[in-house]
């Protein structure tokens, strides 16, 4: 049986024989990087590493990264996807000849003294060639003349990698895949099938371009780079032939541990597994985001809001399968007894880390608890109508409409599931197709606002939280006025009573500097200046000047918010319609929040 422990001390072993130094991994919330919420590949920190910048240890490093991907989430829960993982990965700066690479993983996966795998059961995919990159030959023969057998050549969707969105340094990749010996699924079954035969280990990424904003072509690196990322968990799994990643480890652990606390057992139905399985990998993400040196908890903007979201999913999943939520500190207890051996902060903030899940545990029961006051109301208002209906000789469905059904959910924070069961018992049905309307626009919403600007109140559509977030955009505006176009947003947060803005400035604001803003900000709503939005693809929109950032988190279409000459902006909204709603705007606070950005607290009143 080899253990993730083994298998990070092997990989340290190995890079460091063949010169490679260890570096520490880094923080999970990325430092200075406002266009991703969390760190998501173990390149995604050493990005200034990869375009060029020296590393102080040398051109030849090695580490374990603690990643997040929020974007696999609705797959966690069937065998191999986690929204969190830790990533080996080790980094070649620099010219280097792809073949040494390359015979260094087939030495690390194959040699008895590492991973011992029979290179008949490996199988590899090269990059095939398009107009942007020409066919890596190089890559394939260097494959070919280690003895694997199955190299498969696949397009840019298969074996290109880069950053979410396309941004940053890039390049052709080769993947590993170990062959589970299931029989071919059909005739080109290949690593690109999801068919099961083929799962993949090990990506080694030839980083030889950057694009360096969303559109734009691809260039050559002077200095390209290789870079390769292992999963451990899926890795470990494979090694001891285990079905998933809950087959080993701390996360089979988790799981017997609900197994034993659960009124339904752990592979009772298809349903219980997802369930357990989203516990388990949840309250990981959790435990790694609020053991972090950040110091993030549970709110309703950017990291926060994910994990909210991550604490509240778990606690419907453990609802269906009757586990006591409160039993969630005990599963961190576990987690932070064995990740607390690698990650000090993880260690050293046990406390905070379960109080910190038992709050919102508790805070969500109080949710669900109004969610069920207003459910009722729901019944009512239906009832009533019914019986408007009948003295016309009309009959009414006995529906609740999918917009009641998402009120419930965006605003109480009650499942689908929850209101279809509660429904159903009182002999009502759902509007399900209008509810899944309702939510993906809010999915949509949510993505681009989340990973966007750090814009507060996700699940706020409240007219303050709208008025502040038009102040927010006339405020940007007004510094920009005084201080340059170089004045950029840091980071936004609002809350029905008050928006915190931070930007980039050398000095501390004088008492004339704020009026001068407050004053601006104030003319422009009393000349009660329309507020308009229009839909723009994201090329349109930078052209256009709209203020934003043009990282890799928007969708192809973004909404720009224009007000009069003042101010264009891309932002989710919601907005006010007109300036002249935000009646007064007042300066409360102005302080430092990191070296060089300052901080402004605002109402209206
Ligand atoms: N950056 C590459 C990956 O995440 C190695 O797969």
């Amino acid at each position: 049986m080899i253990t993730d422990e083994n298998l990070k001390e092997l990989w340290s072993k190995f890079y460091t024989e063949h010169g490679f130094k260890k570096i520490d991994g880094y923080s999970i919330i990325p430092e200075n990087d406002p266009t991703v919420l969390f760190t998501t590949a173990g390149m995604h920190p050493l990005v200034p590493y990869l375009l060029g910048e020296p590393h102080p240890s040398g051109n030849k490093i090695f580490d374990v990264q603690r990643c997040i991907r929020t974007n696999d989430i609705d797959s966690v829960g069937d065998d191999w996807h986690l929204t969190c993982f830790e990533m080996l990965g080790n980094w070649f700066l620099g010219k280097c000849p792809k073949e040494e690479m390359i015979k260094l993983s087939y030495e690390f996966l194959t040699s008895p003294d590492y991973l011992g795998l029979k290179k008949e059961n490996l199988a590899t995919t090269v990059f095939a060639g398009d107009e942007t990159a020409p066919r890596d030959d190089e890559t394939y023969n260097a494959w070919k003349n280690c003895g694997i057998n199955q190299v498969f050549f696949l397009g840019k969707e298969d074996n290109w990698w880069a950053l979410g969105g396309g941004v940053g340094p890039c390049g052709p990749d080769s993947e590993m895949f170990l062959d589970t010996g299931k029989p071919k699924c059909c005739e080109e079954c290949s690593p690109a099938c999801d068919c099961g035969k083929y799962v993949e280990i090990w990506n080694d990424v030839f980083m030889q371009y950057n694009v360096k904003g969303v559109g734009e072509q691809a260039q050559k690196l002077e200095r390209p780079n290789i870079d390769t990322g292992m999963g451990l968990e899926r890795t470990v799994a494979i090694l001891n032939n285990a079905k998933s990643v809950y087959d080993t480890g701390c996360l089979k652990q988790v799981i017997d541990f609900i197994n034993d606390h659960a009124k339904a057992g752990y592979k009772e139905s298809e349903k219980a597994t997802r369930y357990y399985r989203i516990i388990t990998d949840h309250i990981r993400s959790s435990v790694f985001i609020l053991g972090d040196i950040r110091g993030i908890v549970p709110s309703n903007v950017g990291q926060g809001y994910i994990l909210r979201r991550f604490i509240r999913r778990a606690i419907n999943c453990a609802r269906y399968i009757g586990l006591d939520s409160s039993l969630f500190a005990n599963i961190a207890d576990l987690y932070v007894d064995k990740y607390g051996k690698y990650y000090d902060d993880i260690a050293s903030k046990r406390n905070f880390i379960k109080d910190e899940l038992l709050k919102e545990v508790d805070k969500f029961s109080k949710a669900i608890e109004e969610g069920h006051k207003e459910f009722e109301k729901v019944i009512l208002g239906i009832e009533k109508h019914k019986q408007f209906a009948l003295q016309k000789g009309e009959t009414v469905e006995n529906k609740i409409s999918g917009k009641a059904v998402f009120r419930l959910y965006d605003t109480f924070g009650f499942p689908f599931e929850l209101t279809k069961e509660l429904a159903e018992e009182r002999g009502y049905s759902v509007d399900e197709k209008e509810f899944e309307e309702k939510y993906k626009e809010h999915q949509e919403k949510s993505r681009q606002a989340a990973a966007g600007q750090f814009k507060g109140g996700l699940a706020d559509s409240s007219k303050q939280s709208a008025y502040l977030h038009t102040a927010t955009h006339l405020l940007l505006a007004a510094l920009q006025n005084k201080y340059g176009k170089e004045v950029k947003q840091r980071g936004s947060n609002i809350t029905p009573e008050r928006l915190r803005f931070d930007f980039n400035l050398d000095h501390k604001m004088t008492k004339e500097e704020l009026d001068e803003i407050e004053y601006f900000v104030n003319d422009a709503i009393s000349k009660a200046i329309p507020v308009t939005c229009e839909i723009l693809n994201l090329e349109e929109a930078k052209k256009s000047g709209a203020e934003g950032i043009f990282g890799n988190k928007y969708g192809q279409e973004v909404k720009v918010y224009t007000i009069g000459e003042i101010s264009k902006e891309i932002c989710g909204g919601p907005h006010a319609e007109n300036t002249s709603n935000l009646h007064h705007f007042k300066i409360i606070k102005e302080e430092s929040s990191s070296s060089g950005i300052r901080r402004i607290k605002a109402i209206l009143d």
